[in-house]
């Protein structure tokens, strides 16, 4: 099995991108960043416990499942589809601090490297914040897909509701994330792909070629 791991902040566009180079590939695509958003949205508002819980209790308890098909994208709690609902800012703006607690680290790890080996697939797109270092080292190819803070924060602004500060939105949430894992600075090995001058296909383009290259 292929494994294609990619990371970068908030705006760089890493999920349209790595969904667009799963579905090139006829690749599975992962979007691990919404297992943090639904289980901060189960804490919010579905009793999910996760202070001084252990990671077996938080699998235990979550129900959580998505899909790894990237012509149908659903994640959920349950039996409630999720896919609206954790992108919402309330989620968006909490999402730090859960992600920060350490067994729900060991649980995302551990979830994350079954999801994949468990799926059957010949390749997966794997995309988040410490997947080209901390999940999946040993992936095929690791990307870190970056942007200027400028450009970030304009792509973003397309995407959140009206009244939302952008700002708060993408600058304070990636310092705050960058506390727990440094996703800003390509680790070793790590190739690196600035899309700042780039549009949406030719980064999708890049990537593709960066894959087939040995
Ligand atoms: O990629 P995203 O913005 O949807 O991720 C939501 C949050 O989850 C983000 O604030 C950081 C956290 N996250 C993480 O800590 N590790 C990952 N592999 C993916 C996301």
């Amino acid at each position: 099995m292929q494994i294609i791991a990619i990371d970068g902040p908030a705006g760089s566009g890493k999920s349209s991108v790595s969904k667009a180079v799963a579905k090139e590939l006829g690749f599975g695509y992962l979007d691990t960043g919404a297992a943090y958003r639904a289980l901060t949205w189960a804490v919010l508002n579905n009793g999910l416990v996760v202070a001084n819980s252990t990671a077996e209790e938080i699998a235990k308890n979550f129900g959580y499942s998505i899909s790894l098909d990237p012509e149908n994208y659903w994640v959920k709690v349950g039996d409630l589809d999720l896919t609206y609902e954790i992108r919402l800012a309330s989620v968006g703006e909490a999402v730090s601090q859960f992600a920060s607690l350490p067994q729900v680290r060991e649980y995302m790890h551990l979830m994350t490297k079954e999801l994949v080996h468990a799926s059957g697939l010949a390749g997966v797109v794997v995309e988040g914040r410490d997947i080209t270092t901390v999940v999946f080292p040993e992936a095929q190819k690791r990307i870190l897909l970056t942007a200027s803070e400028e450009v970030r924060l304009g792509r973003r602004s397309a995407e959140l509701p009206e009244g939302t500060s952008i700002a708060d939105q993408v600058t304070k949430r990636d310092q705050n994330d960058s506390k727990v894992v440094d996703f800003l600075v390509p680790a070793a090995g790590v190739h690196l792909v600035d899309s700042t001058e780039l549009d949406f296909d030719s980064t999708v383009k890049a990537i593709i070629a960066l894959i087939a290259k040995d």
